[in-house]
């Protein structure tokens, strides 16, 4: 007979729009408040926190508009302990379908004496006094002792004690400055939990001055916290909250030490969320970033790139398709070997063997050691060379000329080579890229969609190259990637794309099986 555990739920509370926006030089609007939290439902959060209604008419409108129109997660508001600050909070999120509202108060020394001017008696009052009110309008009341990490124990406890007693279900207990290091962390909540009775979610908000916000949370988790509070990207306060898609992905990929702990999360989602905050905050994604960094999921070295080329678990403990990554990257650089060089050849729809392939690696290894950034035309060149002859490019860009601005309809006149035959053709789109790539499908007659597109400047300045890839997918299934540099976006992109239907080109002039050729090579 086995017997049977039950699974727990480790609840994500969201903070991206609360803590999150806090980060210096983040200003999100409502209408940017509101797509993130949209695709929170989407990403499967427990609890959006949506803002901190008291602090301005703009957080106040934007926690209202989530209300009113997310549904899935609960949505919860932040407010002090001042009985106008609970009002607000709940005015602004009344219109939820399911809310919560957060109060919260400091007890430690420094922030009792030096910022509130309050002595530990009226900060307990004061704690009791705002679970109550809070509770005269939901159930579902969360109170948080701030600066927990540097509070006297003793101390925090009584006022956890008394805000359970007084009706909060949710305990947050948060490493406000990222002082707590995780043995010490997970004993703390350990000690909470033997100490505060009642009936109550022990939960965790950990800060990343130290680099140990996830660390902390997991060691949270693993002393009884069955809720985590965190931010898409770690965005946060100074060095930000504990990463969700850092945590969400620890525990599913190291279940064997959450045993019977599950979490809500749709994963595949991760990658689309990180993409969404880093573009409406402003804040990049720094490239090595755990799960959804640009280099999480690339490989380099010689080695590495050998094995992952054979099976892809030999460098990856996560499958960058299951949390939305795409696939993974090889990275042509000095350090790769001549699998690798030959797969990405192979992938650009370039056969090459015996001694010219020899040659031609030497050669790359040579070009790899001087140059940082090497494209596919570089690739292509160097093979030539070894060849004999020019690469056959289907098509080629001649001349592009586009139109912009806040007034008139994106515009793009294209000249192209196709297969030698000069083609000219003007179309309109969205803006100026997806003009430019319009054109470029209707000179080629190639249909399909863009799956991935990304821009990064190879330098910095005004005059920096921009460096475009994209993914694109033909309407009958063929999936490539093109790069393209330039000083101008514009241009940069359309020549990515038509580097990426030279490689359709390449690879239907081979007679190859379109699906078979799947292309994560990212040449750089
Ligand atoms: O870091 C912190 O202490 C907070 C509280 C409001 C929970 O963000
Ligand atoms: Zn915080």
């Amino acid at each position: 007979m086995s017997a049977t555990t039950a699974t727990e739920r480790v609840v994500i509370f969201d903070t991206t729009l609360r803590d999150g926006e806090q980060s210096p030089g983040i200003s999100l609007d409502v209408g940017e408040k509101l797509e993130i939290a949209d695709q929170l439902a989407r990403l499967g959060v427990d609890y959006i926190e949506a803002g901190f209604p008291i602090a301005s008419q703009g957080d106040f409108d934007a926690v209202h508009a989530i209300a009113k129109s997310v549904r899935g997660p609960v949505i919860c508001g932040l407010s002090r302990t001042a009985h106008k600050d609970i009002d607000r909070c709940w005015e602004a999120i009344e219109p939820a379908e399911k809310r919560r509202i957060h109060t919260f108060i400091a007890t430690s020394p420094t922030h009792m004496e030096h910022k509130l001017r309050m002595s530990p008696e009226q900060v307990l009052a004061e704690a009791i006094s705002a679970v109550s009110r809070a509770r005269e309008y939901t159930d579902d009341v969360e109170f948080s002792p701030e600066d927990a990490s540097r509070s006297d124990f003793d101390f925090m406890c009584d006022v956890l004690q008394a805000a359970v007693d007084n009706g909060a279900g949710t305990l947050n207990i948060p490493d406000t400055v990222g002082f707590a290091v995780p043995d010490e962390w997970a004993e703390r909540i350990r000690a909470i939990r033997e100490r505060v009775s009642g009936d109550y979610v022990i939960s965790t908000h950990c800060h990343n001055d130290l680099g140990l916000a996830v660390a902390n949370s997991l060691a949270a988790v693993t002393a009884g916290a069955r809720q985590v509070e965190c931010t898409v990207n770690g965005i946060g306060e100074r060095a930000g909250n504990a990463a969700m898609e850092e945590i969400v992905m620890a525990i599913r990929t190291r279940s064997e030490q959450f045993p019977d702990i599950e979490v809500g999360i749709e994963i595949s989602e991760l990658a689309r969320s990180s993409r969404m905050v880093s573009r409406l905050t402003g804040y990049p994604v720094q490239f090595n970033k755990a799960v959804v960094g640009r280099n999480a999921f690339s490989h380099e070295a010689g080695i590495h790139q050998h094995g992952v080329l054979n099976e892809r678990t030999t460098y990856e403990i996560m499958d960058p398709q299951a949390v939305g990554a795409g696939e993974s990257k090889i990275v042509l650089g000095k350090h790769s070997g001549r699998a690798a060089f030959k797969d990405t050849l192979h992938k650009m729809g370039i056969e090459i063997q015996g001694d010219a392939l020899n040659a031609a690696f030497t050669r790359f290894k040579e070009l790899a050691d001087r140059k940082i950034q090497l494209t596919d035309a570089d690739l292509e060149a160097l093979v030539a060379e070894e060849l004999g002859g020019p690469i056959h490019h289907e098509y080629e860009l001649v001349s592009l000329d586009v139109r912009g601005g806040t007034v008139n309809t994106p515009a793009a006149d294209l000249v192209l080579q196709v297969a030698g035959q000069r083609v000219e053709v003007s179309a309109t789109g969205d803006g100026m890229v997806d003009a430019s790539c319009t054109a470029i499908k209707q000179a080629t007659g190639v249909d399909g969609r863009l799956t991935d597109y990304s821009v990064m400047s190879v330098t910095g300045g005004v005059d920096a190259l921009a460096d475009v890839t994209l993914s694109f997918e033909s309407s009958d299934g063929v999936k490539v990637s093109g790069r393209g540099l330039s000083t101008d976006v514009v241009e940069a992109s359309a020549r990515a794309f038509v580097a990426a239907l030279n490689k359709i080109a390449r690879v239907r002039a081979s007679g190859e099986d379109p699906n078979a050729v799947d292309r994560p090579g990212h040449l750089g």
